[in-house]
């Protein structure tokens, strides 16, 4: 498994490539898997605004092209001051390939602000156990 410092400098490399000339906003994400790969995102945005896409969404993606489907921790980077934490969309993303223990932690430039567990970012959440009775 790679050490928070391999992920926190995965998600800061990845998080100075984001597409983000709208918003100004960059972030970076890097998922760990449970076999020991990295995988990165960076936000892509779109002239079309809605079209953009979120860093955790392009390192899942990342992942799954590659062949992976767990993801054992992920640290999100973001700008500014605030908590960086994974839009809605982006937890529900997480959910289907985590645990509800699965760490999930908020980094600035510095370091690693604050971790949470999927479960505390996405309580009594809806995912593939859901559909498995149909
Ligand atoms: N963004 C992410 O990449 N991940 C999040 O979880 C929060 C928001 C991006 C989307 C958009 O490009 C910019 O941050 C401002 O919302």
């Amino acid at each position: 498994m790679p050490s928070i410092d391999v992920l926190f400098e995965a998600a800061k490399a990845i998080q100075a490539k984001a597409y983000a000339p709208y918003s100004r906003f960059k972030v970076g994400a890097a998922i760990a898997t449970p076999d020991g790969k990295v995988f990165t995102g960076c936000n892509v945005e779109n002239a079309a605004y809605p079209v953009g896409s979120c860093a955790e969404a392009g390192a899942i993606s990342a992942m799954i092209a590659a062949g992976g489907s767990r993801i054992a921790q992920i640290v999100v980077m973001g700008e500014g001051e605030n908590l960086v934490t994974p839009c809605g969309g982006c937890r529900q993303r997480i959910r289907e390939f985590a645990m509800p223990d699965t760490p999930i932690h908020i980094a600035g430039p510095e370091g690693i602000r604050k971790s949470f567990t999927l479960d505390e970012l996405l309580p009594f959440s809806f995912g593939p156990d859901n559909l498995g009775a149909r």
